[in-house]
């Protein structure tokens, strides 16, 4: 049986190191994803990590995760409280989703705290930073497991 997760990156997370580092932190994105391969490996799942600042790429993402992936964790960025066509393709996504941000979106701007994607996913991880991704993997691992809660 496939243990593959997606974990899907939305738009400026390429340049989290540099981009308001008071707000993101100074960890990169390439830091995040060595961290989630290593626990990944402990947990014996397979990682597609992918980031794109176009929305119909992480569409296409979710559309080739159907039928293949056990799961699939996401950060769509400033796509969370915009995009009807990301929520679109989760609804066709059978497989647990977790929603993942750095910042706790609730404590910032208003516009920030509607999500599309949160009338779709699973679970909700915010204001952990780096560490919401390895959440995320841990609570996708219970999930698959038989008779999981
Ligand atoms: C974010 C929060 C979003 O509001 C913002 O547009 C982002 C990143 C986060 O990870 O905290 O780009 O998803």
């Amino acid at each position: 049986m496939s243990r593959l997760v997606y974990v899907l990156n939305g738009p400026n997370l390429n340049l989290l190191g540099k981009r308001q580092p008071e707000i993101y932190g100074r960890e990169t994105l390439a830091d995040i994803e060595k961290a989630c391969r290593l626990l990944a490996g402990e947990l014996k799942l397979d990682l597609e990590f992918h980031q794109s600042n176009r929305e119909y790429e992480i569409i296409d993402w979710i559309h080739e995760a159907r039928g293949r992936a056990v799961g699939l964790i996401i950060n769509p960025a400033a796509f969370t409280h915009t995009s009807v066509a990301i929520l679109d393709a989760l609804n066709a996504y059978d497989g647990p989703v977790i929603e993942v941000h750095l910042s706790n979106v609730h404590k910032r701007e208003a516009f920030r705290h509607h999500s599309y994607v949160s009338l779709r996913a699973d679970g909700v991880i915010a204001g952990f930073g780096g560490q919401g991704y390895e959440l995320a993997l841990r609570r996708i691992a219970r999930l698959i497991e038989p008779k999981a809660a």
